[in-house]
Parts: C-alpha cells; sequence; structure tokens
C-alpha cells in the first residue's frame, strides 16, 4: 500500500504528481505529501486525502522540473500531517518517499541516535533517510551509493524514491518486495507504484525488479544496478493500457462503473480462450503445465480477501468436475504454517493486483519447497505474474474502486474456465456435458447484462430498506456459500455495517441466536441442486421474524411466499451461477454505503493494493 509518484525532466513536476496521486489514491489515502526541487527541497503534506494536499499547496511555491509524491496508508505512525511522506534527513538535503516497511528501524533507529540524529516523526521511514544521511556524510558518497549501501542494511519491504538537493537534476529509485515502474518519456522519467500515473506521457515502461536500484536524471540517462552493486540492463515493455480505462466514464463512482462493466469484462476473460462452437478451452498459461496439473496431488490456491472467495468457488469446481483435490488457504496463515509441501502439489496465487505481500510470500515459501507456482492475476506485469512458474491473466482492466467487483468475477470465469478444462483433459465430465456448459458458458454475459437491467431499481429499493440496519447476514450453500461471503464482506467494507457471511445450514449453530425483525438475512437460494434444504433455511429465519432478500432462479414460486423480498436471477447451469447472483449483492452494497453517505471508492482504513504484512 501507499502510492508513489515522481518525475524528473523538463517539465514542470507539480501537476505530473498531483494527477498521479489521484490515480494512486486507491493505495492509500491516510496522507498525501509532494517534494519539489526549486534551489531547496519545498516540501509540502498533509493529512487526508490528495485533495486536502492540493488546496493546502494553493499558496505555495509549486514550481520546480523534479520532484516526488506520496499517498499514505499509514503503518508506522499515526495519520497525520507530521508523519506523512516525504520525510526529510536531519540536515534537510535529502528526501525520500516510501512504501512498505522497514522491519529493523527500531535497532538501526537507536544507533542513529547514538551518532546524533534527530527524528521528528514516529515512522520507519524517517530512520531510513537518516541512515541515508549517515552514510553519505561518513564516507563522503553519491546518493545513489549512499542509498544502495543503507538498503543493504534494512530488512523489510520497500519501493523508495529519494532526491538530494546538493545533487538537484537526480532521482534514485529502488525496491523490494513493493512494486515500482518506471515510464520513460524524452528526455524523462516517470516512477511510480503502478502504470496508472505513467500511461498518458508515455507507454514505454521498466518494471523495476526486486532489489535494483535505478539512477534517473533529467538528462535522460537511466543507469541501473542490484542492491548488491551488480550492473543491470533495463529491459524495457510497452504498456498495454488505455487512458479511459482509468477514468469515471459518468458514473458517480469507479464500483458502479466496474460493476456494469462486467458483461465486458467477463467476455473479455473468455475471448480467445473458450469456443462452445468448436468446444475448447484454451488456456494458454495452462497448456503447458497441464499434465502436471492434472495429476498433482493437491492444488492449494492462495489468497486474500475477496480473491480468496474466489479460491473457495474454484474449490466447489475443481473437486466437482475435475475430481483433483483442493485445499483454499489464508495466504497469511499459510505461509506461516510450514506446510507440508512437495514438489507434487501446485500452488495457485489469487490476485488482483498481483502485489499482495502475503500472497506473493506464500509463492516464495511454496517455490522454495518445490511446488509449481501458478498465478491468477489481474495487474499485467505485476509481481505475482513475474514470480510464478505460470499462470493466466483475468483480463478485467484496471479495478480502481477499493471494494472488488469486476476482478471477482473476472477471477471466477478463469476459475471456471480452469476447472472445466482441467476436467475435460481429465476425462472426467462427459463430452456431452461439456459442450452444453460451454454453450451456456457464453451466454453468461448477456444474462448478466440483462440482471444488472433488471435488478437494478429493486436493488435500490431493498438498499432503502435495510440501510439502517447495524447488522446483516448472509447465507448459502454450495457454490453459492463463497458468494455470500463475498456479499457480507462487500457491505461490511463499503457501508461499515457489520455483516457476516454463513453457509445457510450452519446458521442454526450459532448465528440464528442473533436473528430478530432487525436483522436483514440476504440469502443468495439459486442451487437447485439443494433448493428444498435452503427452503428450510429461509423457513428458520422467517420464524424468528429475520427481514428475509432471497437471490432466486427466475419464475422461482415457493421462496417467494416467504421471503419479504425476492430479486430473480436469469436461469442458468449452477456451475454458473456464482457470476450471476453475486451482481445483486454488490449493488445492494453500493446503494446501501450512498444511502449511508460512505465513500464508495475510498472506504475508511482500507486501501486496494496491501504490500505489507
Ligand atoms: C485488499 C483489498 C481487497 C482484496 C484484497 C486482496 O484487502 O481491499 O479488495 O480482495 O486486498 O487483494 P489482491 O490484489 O491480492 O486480490
Amino acid at each position: 500500500m501507499c502510492g508513489i509518484v515522481a518525475y524528473v525532466g523538463n517539465k514542470q513536476a507539480y501537476p505530473i504528481l498531483i494527477k498521479g496521486l489521484k490515480r494512486l489514491e486507491y493505495r492509500g489515502y491516510d496522507s498525501a505529501g509532494i517534494a519539489l526541487f526549486n534551489d531547496e527541497i519545498n516540501i509540502y503534506k498533509k493529512k487526508g486525502k490528495v485533495a486536502n494536499l492540493e488546496e493546502y499547496t494553493e499558496d505555495k511555491n509549486i514550481s520546480g522540473h523534479i520532484g516526488m509524491g506520496h499517498t499514505r496508508w499509514a503503518t508506522h505512525g499515526k495519520p497525520d500531517d507530521t508523519n506523512a511522506h516525504p520525510h526529510k534527513s536531519g540536515n534537510s538535503d535529502l528526501a525520500i518517499i516510501h512504501n512498505g516497511i522497514i522491519e529493523n528501524y527500531a535497532p538501526l533507529k537507536e544507533a542513529l541516535i547514538n551518532e546524533g540524529h534527530v527524528f521528528e516523526t514516529e515512522t520507519d521511514t524517517e530512520v531510513l533517510i537518516h541512515l541515508i544521511e549517515e552514510l553519505q556524510k561518513r564516507d563522503n558518497l553519491s546518493i545513489e551509493e549512499a542509498t544502495r549501501l543503507a538498503l543493504t542494511k534494512v530488512i523489510g519491504a520497500f519501493a523508495i524514491v529519494v532526491m538530494d538537493k546538493k545533487d538537484p537534476g537526480k532521482i534514485v529509485a529502488a525496491r523490494k518486495a513493493s512494486p515500482l515502474v518506471i515510464g520513460i518519456g524524452d528526455g524523462e522519467f516517470y516512477i511510480a507504484s503502478d502504470a496508472t500515473p505513467i500511461v498518458e506521457y508515455t507507454n514505454q515502461v521498466v518494471y523495476l525488479k526486486n532489489e535494483e536500484i535505478a539512477v534517473l536524471t533529467n538528462t535522460g540517462e537511466f543507469s541501473l544496478k542490484t542492491i548488491s552493486n551488480i550492473k543491470q540492463t533495463p529491459s524495457i515493455q510497452e504498456l498495454d493500457l488505455k487512458i479511459e480505462e482509468l477514468e469515471k466514464g459518468g458514473y458517480d463512482y469507479f464500483m458502479l462503473k466496474e460493476i456494469h462493466e462486467q458483461p465486458k469484462t467477463i467476455a473479455d476473460g473468455m475471448r480467445g480462450r473458450l469456443s462452445a462452437e468448436e468446444s475448447w478451452i484454451r488456456l494458454g498459461g495452462l497448456e503447458e503445465f497441464e499434465n502436471r496439473i492434472t495429476k498433482a496431488k493437491r492444488l492449494i490456491f492462495v489468497a486474500c480477501g475477496t480473491s480468496w472467495h474466489s479460491g473457495m468457488i474454484a474449490e466447489y469446481l475443481i473437486e466437482e468436475y475435475a475430481r483433483i483435490n483442493v485445499e483454499v488457504e489464508y495466504a497469511s496463515e499459510f505461509r506461516y504454517r510450514n506446510p507440508v509441501l512437495d514438489e507434487k502439489d501446485v500452488v495457485i496465487a489469487i490476485s488482483q493486483s498481483g502485489e499482495t505481500a502475503d500472497t506473493l510470500a506464500a509463492l516464495e515459501m511454496a517455490k522454495e519447497k518445490g511446488a509449481l507456482t501458478y498465478g491468477i492475476v489481474n495487474v499485467v506485469g505485476s509481481s505475482i505474474a513475474r514470480l510464478t512458474d505460470a499462470g493466466s491473466y483475468i483480463h478485467a482492466g484496471p479495478e480502481i474502486g477499493v471494494a472488488s467487483t469486476k476482478a471477482f468475477t473476472g477471477q471466477v470465469t478463469l476459475l471456471t474456465m480452469m476447472a472445466l478444462s482441467l476436467a475435460h483433459k481429465k476425462g472426467t465430465l462427459p463430452k456431452s456435458d461439456y459442450s452444453r456448459l460451454l454453450a451456456e458458458f457464453e451466454n453468461v454475459p448477456v444474462k448478466i447484462e440483462k440482471l444488472l437491467k433488471s435488478c437494478d431499481e429493486q436493488c435500490k429499493f431493498i438498499a432503502d430498506k435495510i440501510a439502517s440496519a447495524s447488522n446483516a447476514l448472509y447465507l448459502g450453500r454450495g457454490l453459492n456459500f463463497p458468494v455470500a461471503l463475498e456479499g457480507a464482506l462487500k457491505l461490511k467494507e463499503i457501508s461499515y455495517i457489520h455483516a457476516e457471511g454463513y453457509p445457510a445450514a450452519e446458521m442454526k449453530h450459532g448465528p440464528i441466536a442473533l436473528i430478530d425483525e432487525n436483522m436483514p438475512v440476504i440469502v443468495t437460494a439459486s442451487n437447485m441442486s439443494s433448493y428444498e434444504k435452503i427452503i428450510s433455511n429461509i423457513q428458520e429465519v422467517k420464524a424468528r421474524k429475520g427481514y428475509v432478500i432471497a437471490i432466486v432462479p427466475e419464475g422461482e414460486k415457493e421462496i417467494k411466499k416467504t421471503a419479504d423480498h425476492i430479486i430473480e436471477i436469469p436461469e442458468t447451469e449452477e456451475i454458473f451461477t456464482p457470476l450471476l447472483t453475486v451482481i445483486p449483492l454488490q449493488l445492494l452494497s453500493y446503494y446501501i454505503a450512498i444511502i449511508r453517505g460512505c465513500n464508495v471508492d475510498q472506504p475508511r482504513n482500507l486501501a486496494k493494493s496491501v504490500t505489507v504484512e
């Protein structure tokens, strides 16, 4: 988390930095700050959103052709003006922005205090810039050499940008674990946590590799080495990102835009990979390893948040259709559990950003233990995409709303293709069923389009009825249990209503005690295989006066008699229902959050890309 942007060249840096910070705000919005070089290094920083910083700098000197900006998600030190980045060295010659955590900051700080350094903030970042200053002073080093040496002494994750008043035409950028991209312009460079602040200026980029340090100058020089001092050659890539994808396109919020993009993004995820007419699924990344995967002892999905819910859907699908043993793990638990793993296991990471620190670390551990690693990722060129042995992109395009929507359905689409492809390869799914399912799969985007239209007003209406609730319960069985978890997560993320997702049958082992007339219970009841059972669960809720909102298949009659509201989804094969049932849950959360006056795209305390443990 935390967003980094920097510029060195001949343009005015301020507008580039502010615009870039707004694009990166999804990574954290506790505070924002910039440093601009103009004879001096001028630093301006403010608690809160980038807009606060913009207002604060209205009457300030904002000229300068070199500068850097930061939007923070607080780790060390409370979110206030003082702890906001950039941070200065003790002599005020150096400035730094940092994304990540310096784990050994405490002993480093103590040693620096003993050398006479005085600290103004509670941050780990300030320790790093003082360390760079100390090394520079001690041996009269260049800024790049002092930075490199300092980085050999820190433990943790970082993406940093450093500037030095004494060496003003230059910016030093380095990374370990946290991402950093360098855009190459005409005698100028743009540096950022991801490509979104860069895309409108250049499509030539270099993704900094782990433990690399770059020096970029306003005369167009770009030198690159590892932190251990081995010269590297930058590998320039072309960006495949369009500026329109980063705009709201007429919607009030990115989340709403992204919800409505799903018919297209799901179709994009299938394009060239599935043909019902010719009865095939081809996932480039999978083909090479399909043999090893179908013979794997276990497939272990590792993920966090929404991506973990997608993994749970994959477990149901792959076990059901391909008959391969699947486990789904929270990456943060898995990485510290010393799991039994070997080369017969396949570890599959699911991640929208491709940067989640715990998921990355889980993959690294799996690699060390000899497992094959596979990545299911949205952000092209991200760390997970580069680390894994193979993988598939979901092709959902940039997701900017902090609450994940189109990435979730993109992941589920990809995982459903994966399950069907593995099943076909293993021969566990009769050919006729395979063809029938592929034909229906191609209809799913159109059905979602129809559903978005048919349920929108209804979701607004129901949102109005339940927006003042303090709690909500989401229930589902089978494939719709992970959907219930995802529905509950969406609601708590953006509306701050406490919500829990539960397997419908488990309700009677605890949550039923919470049910009264003030408890909305949202039931995803589209699975016909457990239809009778879910009707009984709904009756159990109604008997306790719960307020039931049920998502049911088109034309359903029984639940209609009992539930307070029903939302119908177009008829489809059960395997595809998660792609449909989640849509009204996303819209419901969105409208509830709007009624409650919440900032849907930037919910409090959250960040989209969690690059710290
Ligand atoms: C954060 C985001 C969630 C996301 C999770 C995992 O918590 O707010 O929306 O599901 O990280 O992120 P990833 O990028 O790995 O899917």
